[in-house]
């Protein structure tokens, strides 16, 4: 390969700035020479909007702070391609733009929407007989892409998760019964509860757990949540509630619609999601009087890469290196996954896009201790170990910095 091309898209987390390095690495340890970066996706690749990472990256240092940068440092999207049929114009246009720029392989760092652009360029490529490859690396906090164990982002947005509910439970505990606080975090995820989930972590030696957790796997009933809550606080000064902002009732009304039926929808179809936590704070409230918070963990959750799991960035690194070994071979229309074996040891492949591509995965209905709102031993076995190390911030004025696109 002569010269490789890296996009993100979708939405950011911790350590998709890590997936870039891990390309990067790869490319300069097999010679290729030039590493370009699209900014903004596919999106601002179709404008031309293209960098050379050599700029950046050359530098062992700023190697190192992209590590500990949040968000997507290239810029992100949300812009599906259309059907090839009818739009052979734009996907010729596609083409040019990589053989105007000589880019032999095409790697795009998403989730299960983002990975459809590698399923129709790959396709588009098989169709009309062009060289160049294309690869997909997973990245996304939601976790729900399938066949791979877990996604790179995962890891780091669970550990703040937990971290975060542990503060809250303690701040929460500071008052007695009679100032008694109900506390409703809602935790992102769309439509699948691993991020949720995480909430269970929080229980420790020095914590005693959140008293309840709601996935959007299993139908919201408000009648059940509002009598669980009730019988909560005849128990407890305080109550620590973790909810997904993708509860759905069972005739499929998004709870944070409740109050307000008008949503904003993006370009791959997706409702905006936020709000479940005030509307059911403030039910509770009219229902028992008493003092409600809802904390949106919202975008803190996936930029919170001052507090990334280390084994998170070490594996979006190691995800990114493995795409372009395998371009390398010749390798196309592929995600690369993750395995693990019973002594939690990473290995990597790759998988067909086409099982991959706009596929849900959703947490084991097996996994949730219904009776009790709670996650049962199976996920916190699965979920550990993705949180665990630290890789500091580096410091300055008292702030981490960050690497920044000029
Ligand atoms: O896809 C990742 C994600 O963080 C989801 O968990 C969340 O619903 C969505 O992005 C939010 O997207 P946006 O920041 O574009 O509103």
């Amino acid at each position: 390969m002569k010269n490789i091309i890296v996009g993100q898209s979708g939405g950011p987390t911790a350590v998709i700035n890590s997936s870039v390095a891990g390309v990067y690495k790869k490319a300069k340890e097999l010679g290729i020479d030039k590493v370009y970066g699209m900014v903004h996706g596919i999106e601002g690749f179709l404008k031309e909007n293209i960098i050379d990472l050599g700029e950046y990256l050359d530098k062992d240092e700023n190697y190192e702070l992209l590590k500990r940068t949040p968000s997507a440092f290239l810029g992100s999207c949300r812009y599906k391609l259309p059907k090839i049929d009818g739009n052979e114009e734009l996907y010729e246009k596609i083409f040019n733009i990589l053989e105007k720029y000589k880019i032999d392989a095409l790697f795009y760092i998403g989730g299960n929407d983002s990975m459809d652009t590698i399923k129709m360029l790959s396709d588009y490529a098989k169709e009309h007989h062009k060289p160049q490859l294309f690869m997909g690396i997973p990245k996304t906090i939601d976790n729900d892409l399938p066949i791979t164990d877990h996604c790179p982002g995962y890891g780091s947005a669970a550990k703040y998760i937990a971290t975060s509910i542990k503060e809250i439970i303690r701040d929460n505990s500071s008052f007695d019964k009679t100032r008694q606080t109900i506390c409703v975090v809602e935790i992102m995820g769309r439509h699948a509860g691993w991020l949720t989930a995480a909430a269970a972590l929080a229980k420790g030696e020095d914590c005693e757990g959140v008293d309840a957790i709601y996935l959007p796997e299993i139908d919201f009933d408000l009648d059940e949540f509002l009598t669980n809550v009730k019988s909560l606080i005849k128990k407890k000064a305080s109550v620590v509630i973790a909810v997904s902002e993708g509860l759905k009732t069972s005739d499929g009304k998004f709870v944070c619609e409740l109050g307000d039926e008008d949503r904003k929808v993006d370009s791959f179809g997706h409702k905006q999601l936020s709000g479940c936590a005030v509307t059911l704070a403030n039910i509770i409230a009219k229902e028992t009087g008493l003092k409600t918070r809802a904390i949106e963990f919202s975008t803190l959750q996936r930029a919170a890469t001052h507090l990334a799991s280390l084994t998170d960035i070490n594996e979006a690194e190691m995800v990114g290196m493995k795409a372009v070994e395998e371009a390398n071979n010749g390798k196309t229309g592929m995600m690369v996954i993750m395995q693990r074996n019973d002594n939690y040891q990473i290995t990597t492949d790759t998988y067909d896009i086409h099982n991959i591509a706009n596929v849900e995965k959703k947490v084991p209905l097996e996994w949730i201790d219904l009776d009790n709102n709670m996650m049962k031993e199976d996920f916190i076995n699965y979920a550990k170990p993705l949180i665990m190390g630290e890789l500091l911030p580096i410091f300055k004025n008292g702030l981490p910095t960050h690497l920044i696109r000029k």
